[in-house]
């Protein structure tokens, strides 16, 4: 044991401490909100690099966002560093495949400097891809095009599998804008966000030696947010941990909110079933939230049908009661929004000290409105971020097609920023001829 990380242990309660200190094999932690799941993954980090003397390259810990990436190897380090331990590998999804991808992609016909395409580019080729086909419904925006194959893909099916499924005229013109999307993407050397997975699980599938130089690499894999995964997800887990089974996810089937992008509950419910044997430890304790809040929560979520049974309790005090107020539209609901927090600044409570949550990005318009004219100081956390936005996109453009001139995506966004009097018909029979020769839009361009 290394000087300090006995001391570990005294920062958590008896359930947590068995979740940290259980050996080897399947764990599931079951566990509600703000009961200490990520202080688990984090400890039990700790706890096998430094305790169990397993070096951090053998393990890996993946999470679903960047930030909660980045969070959690904060938590590591600082139990890691001061005992001179260097963080493992704390990735997303995501960042872990394109690792994965670019080491071994080759195998399965990956190009070597392959580009990923953002949700911005996956649009701009939905459209190329309906223009092609003469798609011309209405219906047929890019956008919801892109979150039909987005669905496809990510409950794992192709093109064929849509084809087959499409129950009348309109879904097998879908299937086939998906089919022409797959020929460009492939085409242009790139792949989307949910092909950063599919490409993972196949070449686990087709390639035995990929598979078996990582499941030599990772011994031990950690989840969190389990409740999350998709199937593709579920299948890099399942082949990364089938042999060894030291696999720790932690979750909670009450907090499933990806559904929508196919997120599969059965994944947590079914775990024990996968993993026989699997140890289950569940945490009861919340420390986040007081008595009133739990059990408001509580009694909504008695509702869900496909759960497992748990109950959380606090010692926190028992905090005010939750208020309901329903308004009769969003520009009175944003009024008292603004009315409340002034309200809550009359008694003291600092700006910073008061949040307002929303569920789109598309109503913070209005409630911006009313605190402008409420004359409340905001601020708004997340936003557009930095590789979205319009200016850091076009400079990429150019410096995509360095690396890849077959980007026809980055090729249109770069010839026309800035604007070179080069219109949309120009650009159109260069893909007509494009088209016909088989060739990307730059090299005909270059002829
Ligand atoms: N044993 C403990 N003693 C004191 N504080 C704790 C303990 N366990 C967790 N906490 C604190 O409770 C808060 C919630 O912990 P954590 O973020 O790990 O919970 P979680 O279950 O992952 O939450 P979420 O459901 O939001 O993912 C954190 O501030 C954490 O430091
Ligand atoms: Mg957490």
């Amino acid at each position: 044991m290394l000087l300090g990380l006995d001391r570990l242990l005294d920062d958590l309660n008896p359930p947590q401490r068995e979740a940290v200190t259980v050996g080897e094999g399947p764990l599931l932690v079951l566990a509600g909100a703000g009961s200490g799941k990520t202080r688990v993954i984090a400890y039990r980090i700790a706890w096998l690099t430094g305790g169990q003397s397993l070096s951090p390259r053998n393990l890996l810990a993946v999470t679903f966002t960047n930030k909660a990436a980045k969070e959690m190897a904060r938590r590591v380090e600082a139990l890691l560093l001061p005992a001179g331990i260097r963080a493992p590998m704390i990735a997303t999804f995501h960042s872990m495949c394109v690792r994965v991808l670019r080491q071994h992609g080759r195998h399965i016909g990956l190009p070597a400097h392959f580009v990923i395409y953002d949700e911005d580019d996956r649009g701009s080729l939905v459209k190329e891809s309906l223009k092609e086909l003469e798609v011309t419904e209405r219906a047929a925006t890019p956008g919801s095009v892109a979150q039909r194959i987005s669905y496809w893909k990510n409950h794992m099916l192709g093109v064929e599998d849509a084809k087959r499924q499409a129950r009348g005229p309109w879904e097998e013109k879908l299937a086939l804008v998906f089919g022409r999307y797959e020929e460009r993407l492939r085409a242009s050397g790139a792949v989307d966000f949910d092909d950063l997975l599919l490409k993972t699980v196949k070449l686990f599938e087709e390639i035995p030696e990929a598979l078996a130089y990582y499941r030599g690499l990772w011994r031990h894999v950690l989840v969190d947010e389990y409740q999350d995964t998709n199937r593709a997800q579920y299948r890099i887990i399942r082949q990364l941990t089938a042999e060894h089974q030291n696999i720790c996810v932690v979750g909670d089937a009450d907090q499933s909110i990806y559904k929508w992008r196919g997120a599969d509950i059965r994944n947590i419910l079914d775990f024990e079933h996968d993993y026989p044997g699997t140890k289950v430890i569940k945490l009861e304790q919340n420390y986040r939230s007081t008595q009133r809040i739990l059990s408001l929560a509580a009694a909504v979520i008695d509702h869900n049908r496909q759960r497992k049974e748990k109950t959380l309790w606090t010692e926190n005090a028992e905090g005010d009661k939750p208020k309901l107020y329903r308004a009769w539209d969003e520009h009175e609901e944003a009024n008292f929004v603004a009315q409340s927090i002034l309200g809550l600044r009359g008694e003291g409570v600092p700006w910073d000290g008061i949040a307002v949550f929303y569920r789109t990005n598309a109503q913070s318009r209005v409630l911006e409105d009313a605190l402008r004219r409420a004359r409340v100081p905001y601020g708004i956390v997340g936003g557009v971020r930095f590789y979205e936005r319009r200016e850091i996109k076009d400079a990429l453009a150019y410096a995509r097609l360095v690396v890849n001139p077959t980007d026809d995506v980055a090729f249109r966004r770069a010839i026309q920023t800035p604007a070179r009097g080069i219109g949309a018909a120009t650009v159109e029979r260069l893909r007509e001829a494009a088209t016909r020769a088989g060739r990307s839009l730059l090299a005909v361009a270059a002829d």
